[in-house]
């Protein structure tokens, strides 16, 4: 299916957003790894999510979902059966890396792989810490997918480890901190800068000692953070009632769209606001945006609010450092607002953009070229000069979700209407993406 924006078209109004991806994902697995009946609310249902259930289907693990809310009956670890065919993660690097975690602890042999999109993904940064701790694992040729775990004995806990991480990523770290749950001791992980936290804060609500502190010894880097683990004895997980909030990374296209649209005025209820993920507001707030924070509160462990966004003029501004990977999903969003912003933006130390559902340094740069955007790519990051209207055209999807969302918003806010073609992809995290900027205003028609 071909996507067509059209300009022109304030946004106004409110909008609820599908749950968290991330959380969904944690909340779906803990709850299985858990003893007792967990109820999960707002839970999004899309084509990320469907790989991870079929995955607890296939380990023994009983489930129900109705309408968005899905109810577990977990019976803890040791009731997860061996799959007998490799499970499949389909397209998400953060089911693949969660699940080698969850059955690290668990001791089973399984067999993880994917779409050749996920078998591109590197994942010697889980092979190798987990080996380290004592995880009998393998990768195919060139450290990716599929991988294959050995059956451990059950007597035979996991090495307590001290693990810098090469890169900070909530991937890497969540994957670790539930393989430490079977270890005969606490575990470290030092992170380069403090990735987001709903594994540590949900592992928290069920029971377990996760404590988290900036980490000493690292005068080269200020932002480094450690998360130390103890796993209970015996190991028990509490079950999990939760609400989730609406995903921010789903709230950002809505956010660059209305700032960028003229006359545009939104509202947008219930969006997780955990500070580990609202980088992009710190961002755009740089580039001159002022964006209304209200009703903020904490609901099911975790920050939610409702966002106020107007239309406004932004100026070019530089992205690096730890910023980086608080926004790290934010990135094609952000582009199309650097492309309307006056002036030069440029992002640095965000090479891990090349490691996600496409290579999103090289694929923004060929798909915003082709609209006319002067973009620059750099091993580490990018620079847009913005302000030129953005021309119309049609570009491609590359199979990543966020990139079609973006391009799209580009044709929403430019002076000529933008085709993104297989656009079938945006319902892996935001199925109702169209329907939503629809209700806002924005004119936005499929076909083929
Ligand atoms: C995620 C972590 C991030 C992010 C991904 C979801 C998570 O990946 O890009 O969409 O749920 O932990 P990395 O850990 O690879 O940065």
């Amino acid at each position: 299916m071909n996507i067509t924006a059209y300009p022109g078209k304030p946004l106004t109004g409110a909008a609820f957003l599908p749950g968290d991806k991330s959380l969904s994902h944690r909340a779906a697995l803990f709850s299985a790894m858990a003893r007792g009946e967990s109820c999960l609310e707002n839970f999004l249902v899309a084509g990320v999510t469907r790989p991870l259930l079929d995955a607890l289907s296939a380990l023994g693990v009983s489930w129900d979902l109705v309408g968005t809310t899905l109810t577990v009956r977990g019976q803890g670890l040791e009731s997860w059966r061996s799959p007998q065919i490799p499970l499949d993660c389909g397209n998400s690097a953060t089911v693949l890396r969660l699940l080698a975690g969850a059955l690290s602890a668990a001791g089973i042999r399984a067999v993880l792989d994917g779409t050749p999109g996920l078998r591109r993904r590197p994942m010697g940064r889980i092979v190798e810490p987990l080996a380290q701790m004592g995880v009998p694992i393998q990768t195919a040729e060139g450290g990716t997918a599929p991988i294959e775990l050995s059956a451990r004995p059950a007597s035979q806990s996991l090495r307590p480890t001290i693990y810098r991480l090469p890169v900070a990523s909530a991937q890497v770290k969540s994957c670790l901190l539930l393989a430490a749950l079977a270890a005969g001791g606490p575990t470290t992980l030092i992170e380069p800068g403090p990735s987001r936290d709903h594994t540590e804060r949900m592992l928290r609500s069920m029971g377990v000692k996760v404590g988290a502190q900036a980490s000493p010894g690292d005068p080269e880097n200020p932002y480094a953070q450690a998360v130390t683990i103890t796993p209970p004895s015996p190991l028990r997980l509490a079950p999990l009632r939760l609400v989730l909030p609406g995903d921010f990374s789903s709230a950002a296209f809505l956010i660059v769209a209305a700032l960028i649209t003229p006359g545009s005025d939104i509202r947008i209820k219930n969006a997780g606001l955990n500070p580990t993920r609202t980088g992009l507001l710190d961002a755009l707030a740089s580039m001159g945006a002022q964006i209304e924070i209200n009703n903020l509160a904490e609901r099911s462990g975790e920050p939610v609010g409702d966002l106020r966004i107007q239309h406004q003029p932004l100026h070019g501004a530089t992205v690096d450092g730890a910023l980086v990977v608080r926004m790290i999903d934010e990135f094609p969003a952000f582009a199309i607002a650097a492309a309307c912003a006056q002036g030069v933006t440029t992002v640095r130390q965000a090479a891990e953009l090349r490691y996600k559902e496409s290579d999103r340094i090289t694929a923004l740069g060929q798909e915003l070229g082709a609209l006319g955007v002067a973009f620059q790519d750099m091993p580490d990051g990018f620079s847009i000069q913005g302000g030129e209207p953005v021309q119309g055209g049609t570009v491609a999807s590359h199979g990543d979700h966020r990139l079609a969302m973006s391009l799209l918003l580009a044709g929403i806010a430019g002076g000529k209407p933008v085709t993104v073609q297989d656009t079938d992809i945006i319902s892996e995290s935001f199925p109702d993406f169209v329907g939503v900027l629809g209700e806002l205003g924005a004119e936005l028609h499929a076909s083929g």
